[in-house]
């Protein structure tokens, strides 16, 4: 059973945004695709640009170093799907946004 902790409020994130927040030392983007929230790690895997501050565009990210393009519901680079970011599962309770870390 996935240990969901509260990492946000939905207002936080406004629709077609994301945000990198820091919980457990973890640094993790949330986003708001169409009022449903997502939860990758922060750290593109191309060089470590912060995925939290890309532009959101349906349910793509792009990493604001580079470019380069994730699905934030499952993480996969949109260039090679053998390359992913960490995807965290996460629930909504009223307003709050929970990840489950483990
Ligand atoms: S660090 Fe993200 S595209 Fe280069």
């Amino acid at each position: 059973m996935p240990n969901f902790v509260k990492v946000a409020a939905s207002h936080e994130i406004p629709e077609g945004t994301g945000k990198a927040i820091e919980v457990d030392g973890k640094a993790i983007a949330l986003f708001n695709v169409h009022g449903k929230f997502y939860a990758l790690d922060n750290t593109c895997a191309h060089r470590g640009g912060p995925l939290g501050d890309g532009m959101v565009d349906d349910n793509i990210v792009t990493c604001p170093w580079h470019g380069w393009q994730w699905d934030v519901v499952n993480g996969q680079s949109l260039f090679n799907p053998q390359i992913t970011v960490k995807a965290y599962p996460v629930t909504v309770e009223g307003e709050d946004i929970k990840v489950a870390l483990d």
